[in-house]
């Protein structure tokens, strides 16, 4: 598979922070790739880094095909919102998507107030920017990152400072930008944000990726279902399969797990009891997408208090802090 953006083991420390830690991403072309972490996480410093804003400690990326450091010319293919939306507080909102068009070299007369329009500024589009409250400037920044119609586009937070309504526009503007190609990268510390448009999540913690799954596999991790473990699995399967199940899995442990009709579990174990096999253990399972990240990350955090308690106990020591950066 050939992707538009792959990390290899990005790593980057602040002083004794490890804020990136061997994080490897795989974003494929028209992806909508939701890198989901909680508040320092790391998300803003790997979207700095992809988008060329800083620089890794250590390991690489590639960019269209591009290592970085030679991404050249394919850098005007790609817009960019992270934290601060870089605005020109005495110009007018439509200004400043003009001044970057003319940047870029681009001669679309129309696209500047389409653009305003999407993001819901087009009454504010003469008005300066000065007098934008900081929701509108997050919008006007969201603008600025799809100008010039870029095919590769970083949002980090994106949904920062718009309201319900703003927040389903910016939902609208993406599978719309989508449809007609282009590919994202996009933040945020709220799964459920980002569940109605990703098609790929990477979820981040502490520094490191803890999973990568595309929208289907996460469906299927996800999905409620009756777990039954019974005393003899082959003619278990064969009972399930007469009182009308079709869709299930029989697990290497032997546990099988059914993925419809899961309000059925008086009826599977009539069932079983009527053929005379023993249920064992039969129990049903829903599992929210936010759910399932909080057990990720807390699975995550337990490991780490294990390394640390077992590096306290070597007795290593960290290197000396140095907390501003030089790109
Ligand atoms: N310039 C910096 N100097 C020191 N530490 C930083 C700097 N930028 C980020 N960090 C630290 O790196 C970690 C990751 O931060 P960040 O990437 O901003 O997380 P997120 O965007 O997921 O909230 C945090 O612990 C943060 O405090
Ligand atoms: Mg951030």
């Amino acid at each position: 598979m050939n992707y538009i953006l792959e990390t290899e083991n990005l790593c980057k420390v602040y002083g004794k922070k490890k804020a990136l830690d061997n994080v490897s991403i795989h974003v494929g072309e028209g992806d909508v790739y939701g890198l989901i972490g909680k508040n320092g996480a790391g998300k803003t410093t790997l979207m700095k880094i992809v988008g060329g804003l800083s620089n890794a400690t250590s390991g690489t990326y590639t960019f269209m095909g591009r290592k970085a450091g030679e991404i050249g010319d394919v850098i005007t293919n790609r817009g960019l919102l992270i934290e601060d939306p870089g605005v020109l507080e005495n110009e007018t909102g439509y200004e400043n998507l003009v001044i970057k068009e003319i940047s870029l070299g681009i001669k679309d007369k129309n696209e500047a107030m389409h653009l305003l329009e999407m993001v819901g500024l087009k009454d504010a589009a003469r008005t300066h920017v000065k007098k934008y409250s900081f929701g509108m400037r997050q919008r006007l920044g969201l603008a600025l990152a799809f100008v010039g119609n870029p095919g590769f586009v970083i949002l980090d937070e994106p949904i920062n400072g718009f309201d319900p309504q703003g927040i389903n526009s910016v939902r609208e503007l993406i599978k719309e930008k989508r449809r007609n190609g282009t590919t994202f990268l996009i933040s945020s510390h709220i799964l459920g944000e980002l569940s109605k448009i990703a098609t790929k999540y990477g979820f981040i913690n502490e520094g490191k990726l803890l999973e990568e799954s595309t929208e289907q596999e996460l469906i299927e991790k996800c999905k409620s279902r009756i777990e039954l473990v019974a005393e003899d699995t082959p003619k278990a399967v064969t009972i399930l399969e007469a009182i009308g199940f079709r869709d299930y899995k029989v697990m290497e442990n032997g546990m099988i797990n059914i993925y419809e009709q899961v309000e059925r579990t008086g009826d599977i174990t009539n069932a079983l009891a009527k053929e005379g096999i023993a249920t064992i253990e039969i129990v049903r399972r829903y599992e929210e997408l936010e759910d399932y990240y909080m057990k990720l990350v807390g699975e995550n955090e337990a490991n780490n208090q294990a390394a640390m308690l077992s590096n306290e106990n070597s007795g290593i020591v960290n290197a000396g802090d140095r907390r501003t950066e030089s790109k």
